[in-house]
């Protein structure tokens, strides 16, 4: 990825000091977000890998992986799977518990989501230690998703995140980090 894109993308993410506990440097896109020309190169260069390959659905991880998986599914003609918090969706679930930078939680997908066989792109704005994305990842294989790749807008390489995918046999891409 060119330099002035990754100045574009690093110079419109704010980062709020101790939120939402002491300690914790949080990567707030949603300045990236409000910005239309950093939104639209963002999502562009999550797609560009993709373009013009048969992919069935995005799958994005709640909540700021609904904004940019929306985008990027839009852009590759795909569908859209939510995974959501705990008690979000409507009709029966699959579900999985995982553990993050501050806390346990739990995430769930409609069971009939995906088709065993699809060729599915994971989607967040960042992944830190990987729990997050470990859980996703466990979900849709569990479905029987082909996972192409995990795509993430930022990377805190110092949490390991990106290498506990890759343990799992996962493709990571990411654009910007953040030590
Ligand atoms: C953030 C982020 C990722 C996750 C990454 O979401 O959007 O989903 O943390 O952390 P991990 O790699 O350590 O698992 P958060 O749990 O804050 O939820 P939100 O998007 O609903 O605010
Ligand atoms: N999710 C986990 N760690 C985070 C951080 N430092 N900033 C934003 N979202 C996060």
């Amino acid at each position: 990825m060119d330099q002035t894109l990754k100045e574009t993308l690093l110079g419109s993410i704010r980062t709020i000091p101790d939120y939402p506990k002491p300690g914790i440097l949080f990567r707030d896109i949603t300045t990236l977000l409000g910005n239309a020309k950093a939104f639209r190169r963002a999502v562009d260069e999550l797609v560009h890998p993709y373009a013009g390959m048969k992919v069935d659905q995005i799958a994005g991880i709640e909540a700021r992986g609904f904004i940019l998986g929306g985008a990027v599914a839009h852009q590759l003609s795909a569908g859209f799977v939510p995974i959501r918090k705990k008690g979000k969706l409507p009709y029966d679930t699959v579900h999985v518990t995982y553990s993050l930078e501050y806390g346990v939680d739990e995430m769930e997908m409609h069971k009939d989501a995906i088709t065993s066989g699809q060729k599915v792109i994971l989607v967040d704005d960042l992944i830190a230690t990987g729990g997050t994305a470990e859980g996703a990842v466990k979900l849709l294989r569990g479905m029987g998703a082909d996972i192409i790749a995990a795509c993430f807008v930022i990377d805190l390489p110092d949490l390991g995140g990106r290498k506990k995918l890759e343990d799992l046999g996962v493709t990571v891409r990411t654009l910007v980090e953040f030590e």
